[in-house]
């Protein structure tokens, strides 16, 4: 019985999809996401290559207060930007193991930053169990399906919250 109520528990967790019909609107959902984050809140970003993953980060940091423009950290791996609540933008896509992000400096930044992690399904076994899972699906040329998935109250909070 008791592993029953956990999964009920668990299974209870915040749910939210989004359609966006172009880039500005995926950074306008970013940025209202953004808004409401703190230190310590981690993104992870999973979805095919131009699905808007780096665009969506762009409104985040927006979100954020930080002004100069984001660059997709594929080759850096890791870019930080400072700001009240600063800003690590990660990259796995490249990575050839998970031990690259992880000497690349990955558990520095999961207590004082809002991190978000593109391609997170790649190194799935580094992340905190309470991420914030966002999966990014291409439906045609401009739409694309954006879909939240909470693990923690606080990030229910922020969904049910979210307008856009
Ligand atoms: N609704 C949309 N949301 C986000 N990007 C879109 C959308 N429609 C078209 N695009 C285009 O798709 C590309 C998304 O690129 P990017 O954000 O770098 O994707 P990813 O980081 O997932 O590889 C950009 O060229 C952008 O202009
Ligand atoms: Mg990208």
């Amino acid at each position: 019985m008791q592993g029953l109520k956990i999964f009920f528990i668990f299974g209870d967790n915040m749910k939210r999809i989004f359609e966006t019909s172009n880039r500005i609107q995926t950074e306008k959902l970013g940025e209202a996401l953004g808004k409401r984050l703190k230190a310590g809140d981690f993104l992870a970003l999973t979805g095919d290559l131009g699905a808007g993953k780096t665009a969506f980060t762009r409104g985040v940091a927006r979100g954020l207060g930080i002004l100069e423009d984001i660059t997709s950290p594929t080759f850096t791996i890791i870019n930080q930007y400072e700001a009240p609540v600063p800003l690590a933008h990660m990259d796995a896509y490249r990575l050839n193991s998970p031990e690259e992000l992880e000497n690349a400096g990955f558990y520095d930044y999961l207590e004082d930053f809002v991190v978000v992690l593109e391609w997170a399904d790649r190194v799935e076994e580094l992340l905190p169990a309470d991420v914030l899972w966002i999966y990014f699906t291409v439906l045609d040329e401009n739409r694309r399906s954006i879909e939240f998935l909470s693990q923690t109250p606080h990030h229910d909070t922020i969904l049910e919250e979210l307008d856009f």
